[in-house]
């Protein structure tokens, strides 16, 4: 018994939509995999200031999972997330069957270029924006909502998704909100559940180095240098590091100089079997 209205259909859904703009409300969609904490959370808040019906959408979406990664063990923890949407007033869920959203036959991508294709996580997962890309514009276009919440956690994936409601005249508004972090500054994130003590014991580590290249490049220290130092930090501490960068804040192009900014720092690292990603502003 959820304690929620789910909507396991389109039609359900765009019915439901189309009377809530019929009564002259705004809608506004916060796209999730379910597994939910208090970031999202926040972004359903957030959704709330935006609009007066706010719908969930949990989806593990199998086509931004590439064959090694944690598509089968993605936490699925539906009763608990629809107890939280209740006590977040949360207006729905959209809960769709794998085949609602892939039917047989289904041959379409959205092809990605700009932001998506950087040399950041796109180096390390080649497909997962188009599927991520695919699911959010059909996400949209399903949903018909007028805004759709997305975390700055996933800062490329912001930059992705916003590109494309723009260039693909989507008629939705991509609202931004910054990452929500424990007391230790370790991004929220599903994926933090798989991390061993010791290695939650670890993580923050991530936030702190990042935090301090941001000090170093404000004071205008040596940008290849600061970069260079708070990469081996990271190693040192016990991580494989993907990446650590500093790159324009929009366009997610590589910088050589503050003068360059606005800038944003993007960091990818893996600590034992889990993946961790994480960005901050300078
Ligand atoms: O950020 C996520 O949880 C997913 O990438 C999203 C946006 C729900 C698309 O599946």
């Amino acid at each position: 018994m959820a304690g929620i209205t789910v909507f396991e259909s389109v039609a359900a859904m765009r019915e439901a939509v189309a009377g809530w703009h019929a009564a002259g409300e705004k809608v506004a969609l916060v796209p999730t995999m379910g597994a939910l904490h208090e970031g999202h959370i926040a972004l359903v808040t957030e959704a709330q200031r935006h609009a007066q019906r706010v719908i969930v959408s949990i989806f593990v979406n199998p086509t931004q999972f590439a064959p090694h990664e944690d598509f089968k063990k993605y936490p699925r923890t539906f009763d608990d997330d629809c107890a939280k949407l209740v006590a977040a007033k949360a207006d729905a869920v959209f809960f769709p069957p794998v085949e609602a959203m892939y039917p047989a036959g289904f041959a379409t991508r959205v092809l990605l270029l700009g932001p998506a294709a950087v040399g950041l996580e796109d180096r390390f997962r080649p497909t997962h924006f188009e599927g991520v890309a695919t699911i959010c514009c059909k996400l949209f276009t399903q949903s018909r909502a007028d805004y759709a919440v997305f975390g700055e956690k996933d800062y490329q994936q912001l930059k992705v998704v916003t590109r494309m409601a723009a260039d693909l005249d989507l008629g939705i508004t991509i609202v931004p909100l910054a990452t929500l972090r424990e007391d230790d500054g370790l991004a929220m994130s599903s994926r933090n559940r798989y991390l061993s003590p010791e290695h939650r014991a670890l993580a923050p580590v991530l936030h702190r180095v990042m935090q301090e290249l941001a000090a170093k490049l404000r004071n205008r220290d040596d940008l290849f240098k600061a970069v260079a130092d708070a990469q081996n930090a990271i190693i040192t501490a016990g991580f494989e590091l993907d990446y650590l960068e500093a790159r324009h804040a929009e366009t997610l192009a590589p910088v050589t100089s503050l003068a360059d900014g606005p800038i944003r720092l993007l960091l990818a690292a893996r600590i034992g079997a889990t993946r961790l990603i994480d960005n901050i502003a300078v």
